[in-house]
């Protein structure tokens, strides 16, 4: 049955879902590949949909695939299908110039983060909506991180307690993002940090463990077992 989502809701998600996943090896492209049978982005999408102050999901797809897309997310949750960029940064870009009007919200989310739970997508929806121009998710870094030189020699070691891992959903004020990437020059990873270019504060949330990204076969591994855990 396909998801209804809110008409009244102010959030729109923005999926960046048109990588090739070189990292996870040979394959079609990574939004397209099987967990548990499903792909990466029926798993994605099923759950921005479940999350209540959802108004609208638009998917950047491989520019190959996109009545592919489509038609696999149909079933799913009604949802805007675009053809993403070269990159990321390109991708995103794409999916924006194609939100309706209405949502304040603009949330951007990578395909790749599957198993990322809706009350995550909602904490970080809550903390835009309580005041926030731009809001991330982050987990704290557990292992010790070294600076290195060219050479594989240790320069020093860096201070963990003032860093953290970012996570997506990453949650902006519509004219914020919009600004941001209307202004965008050089590519970056995240649309936080063109946010942070412009001298926007960003806000940080508690993350979520089951956020993580499927990037390597050891992630998509993981991923099979924390779903087959949770029954
Ligand atoms: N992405 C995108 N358009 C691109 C590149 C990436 O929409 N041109 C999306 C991916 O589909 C993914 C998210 O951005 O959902 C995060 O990127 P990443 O994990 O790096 O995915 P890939 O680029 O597909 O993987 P790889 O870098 O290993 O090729
Ligand atoms: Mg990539």
């Amino acid at each position: 049955m396909t998801a209804q989502l809110n008409p009244r809701g102010d959030v729109a998600v923005l999926v960046p879902a048109a990588g090739a996943g070189v990292r996870l090896g040979p394959g079609r492209p990574k939004a397209l590949r099987l967990l548990a049978g499903e792909p990466l982005l029926v798993h994605a999408v099923r759950r921005l949909a479940a999350a209540p102050s959802v108004h609208t999901i638009v998917v950047a797809a491989p520019p190959a695939e996109v009545q592919a897309v489509r038609e696999l997310l149909a079933p799913v949750a009604p949802v805007i299908v675009v053809p993403g960029g070269a990159e990321r940064q390109a991708s995103v870009a794409a999916a924006l110039a194609a939100v309706p009007a209405g949502p304040t919200i603009v949330l951007v989310h990578d395909a790749a983060r599957a198993l990322t739970p809706p009350e995550l997508v909602e904490s970080v929806a809550a903390a835009v909506r309580g005041g926030r121009d731009a809001v991330i998710p982050v987990l704290p870094v557990v292992d010790t991180i070294k600076e290195v030189g060219a050479d594989e020699v240790v320069l020093g070691t860096v201070d963990r307690s003032a860093l953290r891992a970012v996570q997506t959903p990453q949650g902006f004020r519509r004219a914020v993002l919009s600004a941001a990437h209307a202004a965008a020059g050089d590519s970056l990873t995240d649309d936080a940090g063109l946010v942070e270019k412009q001298g926007v504060a960003v806000s940080c949330v508690p993350g979520s463990e089951y956020a993580v990204k499927i990037t390597r076969p050891f992630d998509l591994a993981l991923a099979e077992h924390l779903l087959a855990a949770a029954g």
